[in-house]
């Protein structure tokens, strides 16, 4: 490895302390005025850089990997999922993939335990009514009734980090935890959280109250929740996505929600993200979706870990060992 500083491209604006950070460290890149790169410029970033630091927002697939230079040889996304980068093709490549595991669990779990309150109890509805400065006649025992959640049943779908921290919130909030998982946890973490397992995930979606997605985007995961699945929940459920839009056919959803078939959705993540699809935001007008912009790690704390993440793994190719996040082939 030459003493030369590596070329790194960042292809989004970072928070400033990592930036600083980047500077120091790195020939660095920066993108100071947060603009999303064309793909034509990605191809060309890919072409002359050592190492890439891409986000969620950047695509790179195995057609744009075969025009990537000789130099790149580690792609350091910032963010946990990866199902913007085909890994294997990278590997094929020669290049390494890390990503930022750990730090933004707890922030997304947050988010999705907001999200999770957030429809059965009506908060947007009962926030919007008094933001948009309409007459409020008083309080009323039978206005702005929800659902309780205390006493429900969840059903986890992925039970990893985020889905582990979600159902221990959860779990304080009175829910029983139920999950399906390719496999089932460790005996103390089910024994702690007094989670039951589903082998089956049609079986557990007909019994529960409220479905949480926790899993990651993968060829197996997309459309997870088919039409098939998503009617096999029950009219009273609510369903909380925070994972990806992918896992869920979103068409589907929009349907099931406006026919009632479902009692609502809380969505943090979209199928054709950044667009919304126009009914999902009527849904959220009606009060039947709580619709976020994609903000479950979106905490300053949590973006500037993510941003130590990236340098640490930056680093530790740097030295020559292998970075402590690498995303192997085949391992999400
Ligand atoms: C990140 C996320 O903000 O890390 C992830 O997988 O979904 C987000 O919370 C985003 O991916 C950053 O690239």
């Amino acid at each position: 490895m030459s003493k030369a500083k590596p070329h790194v491209i960042v292809t989004r604006k970072l928070p400033d302390a990592v930036e600083t950070r980047m500077r120091e460290l790195f020939r660095a890149d920066l993108n100071l005025e947060d603009r999303p790169l064309a793909q034509a410029e990605l191809v060309e970033a890919l072409k002359t850089v050592d190492v890439l630091v891409p986000t969620v927002t950047d695509r790179i697939d195995a057609s744009m990997l075969a025009q990537s230079g000789p130099r790149l040889k580690l792609i350091a996304n910032f963010g946990n999922g990866v199902d913007n980068i085909d890994i294997d093709a990278a590997y094929e490549r020669g290049i390494t993939v890390t990503n930022t595991p750990n730090v933004l669990t707890e922030d997304t779990a947050d988010m999705t335990m907001a999200l999770i309150l957030a429809v059965p109890r009506r908060l947007t509805e009962g926030a919007q009514i008094l933001a948009s400065g309409e007459h409020w006649s008083g309080w009323s025992p039978t206005w702005m009734l929800g659902h309780r959640i205390w006493g429900k049943r969840l059903g986890i779908v992925g039970m990893g980090r985020i889905g582990t921290a979600v159902a221990r919130r959860a779990k304080a909030f009175g829910l029983s935890i139920h999950y399906h998982n390719r496999r089932p946890v460790d005996p103390q973490t089910e024994e702690e959280l007094e989670a039951t397992y589903w082998d089956s995930l049609d079986q557990m979606l007909a019994r529960m109250d409220i479905i949480s997605v926790n899993c990651p985007h993968t060829p197996a995961t997309f459309h997870l929740l088919s039409r098939r699945r998503l009617k096999l929940m029950r009219p009273e459920a609510f369903i909380v996505n925070t994972a990806r839009g992918q896992v869920i056919d979103e068409t589907a959803l929009i349907e099931c929600l406006e026919s009632e078939a479902l009692a609502g959705a809380g969505l943090d993540v979209f199928e054709g993200e950044p667009k919304i699809n126009p009914k999902l935001a009527k849904l959220a007008r009606e009060g039947k979706a709580v619709i976020l912009p994609h903000m479950g790690s979106a905490t300053i704390e949590g973006r500037v870990e993510m941003g130590e993440k990236v340098i640490i793994n930056i680093r530790t190719w740097m030295d020559g060992h292998k970075p402590p996040d690498r995303v192997l082939p085949g391992s999400v």
